[in-house]
């Protein structure tokens, strides 16, 4: 959608305050919003250093009592936000004040919501699901990353399902963003690296949206300016006031940026990474940034031409897809100036993971306003490029990089290539850990083909008593013994389980040309077992070099 084709909004806290002493303007908020007992959301960290104790007794001497709640853990769950809920509740607290960085702000927005909606947090992922304000929210931010402290959005991880929710919802903007650079100056390098790019993440990634409009770009672009020419400063001198103070606007100014022009797929692909394995939110975004704009370069390389212009880069005399390019070089030459880990295999990344964060990565809302649309197969290859691997290095589960499925949609990620030319195997699929392999025949099975080869093979791996509907269960697909010969009527395909109706085995059989690909390919059978996660549908592609699983969710129902 072009500008001029819709209405664009534009959010932002009602009060916010910056600079160096900002802080100290909390108990004059809390008078002016006539809070009379706050709970105060920090974490463990922020609470031992005295930091939360400071602002507690600011919050006292302006006549208003307060309670510490230490539980926002990095990447805040639903269980913190619960436990945080219950103390505001014991303590009929009325308003919340957030101290830290995008933890402590998303966990205290969690527990606000659900204080005033009821419910579980988990009721409120998605776009605007809430029907109340939160109680009086001031957010004090300590990390210059997130902007947290200004936004709409508050992610917190389903620990069910080992995914971050991302809650977008203008009644979860804060009423008094305070960034003071003061409470950001004894930020490690390590967390100002990580932070300062995610703000910078943020600033990109607005920019790039395909919801930005001309407010939301001059933010992006004046905050990746500001951390181009402040981050360096920042990491090697923690006391550099200067600096920090910049990167305060910066990050403040990202926000403004993102919370009105969303995101894209690094923080979609990021969210999963911290999910999965509770992985540094700005580091994983670092991680992935360059990979994520490598993709979307052909989207809008002018776009990336004004990118490497703001962070300083001399692209004059260039055509604006090389200009692009220096945008890319830049960030990643950041990335390494600050001591960003160069890939997510060094941080316990896992092969087998990659195809369930696709899968959800896809599902996440940031991806929405991503320039250009990816597939399932190039987020995975996008997760796999960011591995931090060589060429050689980088394998399917199977261990073969070879590449098997053709130029199909297919999940590289996910497929696994034959061994030997003329093989003659079963293709074995397991739906659980989404791992395909090839087998040879074994030589009770050399004679049998079709009906009789699907039954005997039930027979031989499903155990009797088992639920048909279960994960013990396995489809086996298995050519006539004469497919893919020129013997007359021999193309029949048999499909075999165990029955959910009668409890025993049943065979069903098609005709079609199915039977003879399949037996030509050298498949002998395809045995499918285990149970996928989540409900999406799934393809096989076989190919004479192999087999690979791609989603198959545009197929559903035709
Ligand atoms: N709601 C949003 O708009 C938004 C946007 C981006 C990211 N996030 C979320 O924010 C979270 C990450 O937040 P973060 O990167 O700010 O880190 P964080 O809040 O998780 O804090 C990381 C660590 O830094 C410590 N810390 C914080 N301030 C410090 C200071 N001044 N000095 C020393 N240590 C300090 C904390 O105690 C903690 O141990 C993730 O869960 C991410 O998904 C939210
Ligand atoms: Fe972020």
């Amino acid at each position: 959608m072009a500008l001029g084709e819709q209405v664009y909004g534009y959010f932002i806290p009602t009060v916010n305050l910056m600079g160096v002493g900002a802080s100290r303007e909390v108990g004059n908020q809390v008078k002016v919003m006539g809070g009379t007992n706050a709970l105060i959301v920090t974490d463990a960290f922020l609470a031992k250093s005295g930091m939360a104790g400071q602002i507690k007794e600011q919050v006292e001497a302006a006549g208003c009592r307060a309670v510490i709640f230490d539980g926002a853990e990095p990447n805040p769950t639903d269980k913190n936000v619960h436990d945080g809920l219950k103390v505001y509740q014991d303590n009929c607290c009325d308003m919340i004040i957030s101290l830290g960085g995008g933890s402590s702000h998303d966990c205290g927005k969690g527990i606000g919501i659900v204080a005033t909606n009821g419910g579980n947090i988990r009721d409120y992922e998605g776009v605007d699901k809430s029907r109340k304000a939160m109680p009086p929210f001031i957010a004090i931010n300590t990390t210059a990353g997130t902007a947290s402290e200004m936004t709409r959005f508050c992610i917190i991880t389903d620990t069910d399902r080992y995914v971050k929710m991302a809650i977008v919802d203008w009644r979860v903007t804060p009423n008094v963003a305070i960034n003071d650079p003061v409470l950001m100056a004894g930020m490690p390098p390590a967390l100002t690296a990580a932070t300062g790019m995610d703000a910078l993440t943020h600033a990109v990634e607005a920019y790039v949206s395909i919801a930005a409009t001309p407010v939301t770009d001059s933010a992006a672009l004046m905050a990746i300016k500001l951390i181009s020419e402040n981050l360096r400063n920042a990491v090697a001198n923690g006391g550099n006031m200067e600096a920090r103070d910049k990167m305060a606007y910066a990050e403040f100014l990202a926000g403004m940026a993102f919370n009105n022009a969303s995101l894209g797929y690094v923080h979609a692909m990021a969210h999963q990474l911290g999910g999965f394995y509770n992985l540094p939110h700005g580091v994983c975004n670092a991680i992935l940034l360059p990979h994520v704009c490598q993709f979307n370069l052909i989207a809008c390389p002018g776009r990336f031409a004004g990118i490497a212009a703001a962070m300083g880069e001399n692209t004059g005399g260039l055509s604006v897809r090389d200009a692009a390019d220096v945008a890319i070089a830049a960030i990643r030459r950041l990335s390494a100036d600050v001591g960003i880990p160069t890939g997510l295999k060094g941080l316990g990344v896992k092969d087998k993971d990659l195809y369930i964060m696709a899968e959800n990565a896809m599902k996440d809302a940031c991806g929405a306003t991503n320039p250009r649309t990816a597939t399932m197969a190039d987020i995975i290859d996008i997760y796999r490029g960011a591995m931090g691997e060589s060429e050689e290095g980088g394998g399917s589960p199977g261990g073969e990089k070879k590449e098997c499925c053709g130029d199909k949609p297919e999940d590289k990620a996910q497929c696994v290539a034959k061994e030997k030319e003329n093989m003659y195997g079963v293709l074995r699929v397991n739906m659980s850990a989404k791992e395909l392999k090839y087998e040879e025949v074994p030589q009770k099975y050399a004679l049998l083909g079709g009906r009789a080869l699907t039954s005997q093979l039930v027979l031989d791996e499903v155990p009797a008593g088992c639920d048909p509907l279960g994960e013990d269960n396995k489809i086996v697909i298995a050519p006539g013994l004469l497919s893919g010969t020129s013997a007359p009527s021999s193309g029949r395909l048999s499909v075999g389980g165990k029955s959910p109706l009668t409890g025993g085995i049943k065979e069903a059989n098609a005709g079609g040309i199915t039977s003879q690909k399949l037996a030509s390919l050298g498949i002998k059978a395809v045995v499918l077992e285990g149970m996928p996660q989540g409900s999406d549908w799934h393809g096989i592609k076989i190919t004479k070099d192999g087999a690979g699983l791609f989603n198959a969710n545009d197929l559903a129902g035709k």
